[in-house]
């Protein structure tokens, strides 16, 4: 399965943002990583609407959306998304999940969903002919340079046996939070394919961009 970078940009230098797409642009970056944040489903606010709106209009990149939100089913028309897109709506934040999941491939995006540390895996039993990928928070979600919650390596793993065992090999697995330079590799060798990268990473301080991309698919 490939291997894919999404650098998250609600790390980035935002007088710089123009100058970052460029950049991600010139080194393939495969899906730009849009953090949305409703202060109450997390306690932050982040990435908005029109902020989407505008990375969907300046960039053919793929954007990679996580809704951080309550309900999101009732918000999804809010954002501009389509065909190629995903979009990441979380376990914990509906009773109505499958309607979230089917309305986001209505509109010809991947649906993912994502789950927090401490949600089960045995909760994707019954959305597995549904979706297209799986984001495992590595982090509790809300903020950017947090430390990896170690027991999230043993669960990337489980997942990606299971779903082998289980024929669903097309099922993509995201990891998002501390992806570090050392915490990918572990990663990836659990089974995760698609890597948000933030502030340990792609936007680790005191280095280019463009290096700590390349070194990151390196390692990958
Ligand atoms: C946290 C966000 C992540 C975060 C990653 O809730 O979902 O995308 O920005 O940042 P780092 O890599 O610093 O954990
Ligand atoms: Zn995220």
């Amino acid at each position: 399965m490939d291997k894919k970078i999404a650098p998250s940009v609600m790390c980035v230098d935002f007088f710089e943002l123009r100058k970052h797409i460029e950049t991600f642009e010139k080194n393939n970056i495969d899906l730009v990583h849009l953090d949305v944040m409703d202060g109450s489903f997390v306690s932050n606010y982040t990435l908005g609407t029109d902020f989407v709106k505008t990375i969907k209009k300046n960039t053919n990149i793929p954007l990679d959306i996580h809704l951080m939100i309550e309900e999101p089913e009732k918000k999804l028309g809010w954002f501009e998304f389509g065909e190629g897109d995903y979009v990441s709506v979380h376990y914990e934040a509906t009773r109505h999940l499958n309607r979230a999941i089917a309305a986001i491939k209505e509109r010809g995006a991947k649906a993912m969903v994502a789950l927090n540390p401490a949600t089960p895996l045995c909760m994707l039993e019954d959305l597995l002919d549904d979706i297209d990928a799986v984001l495992l928070m590595t982090v509790n979600p809300g903020f950017a340079g947090q430390k990896l919650v170690q027991s999230t390596l043993k669960k990337i793993k489980k997942l990606r046996e299971s779903l082998y065992k289980s024929g669903y090999t097309n099922i993509e697995i995201e990891v998002d939070g501390n992806v570090s330079f050392e915490n990918a590799e572990l990663m990836s060798r659990a089974g995760a394919n698609i890597f948000v990268a933030g502030s340990s990473s792609v936007f680790l301080k005191d280095f280019e961009i463009e290096e700590n991309i390349k070194r990151l698919r390196s390692i990958i």
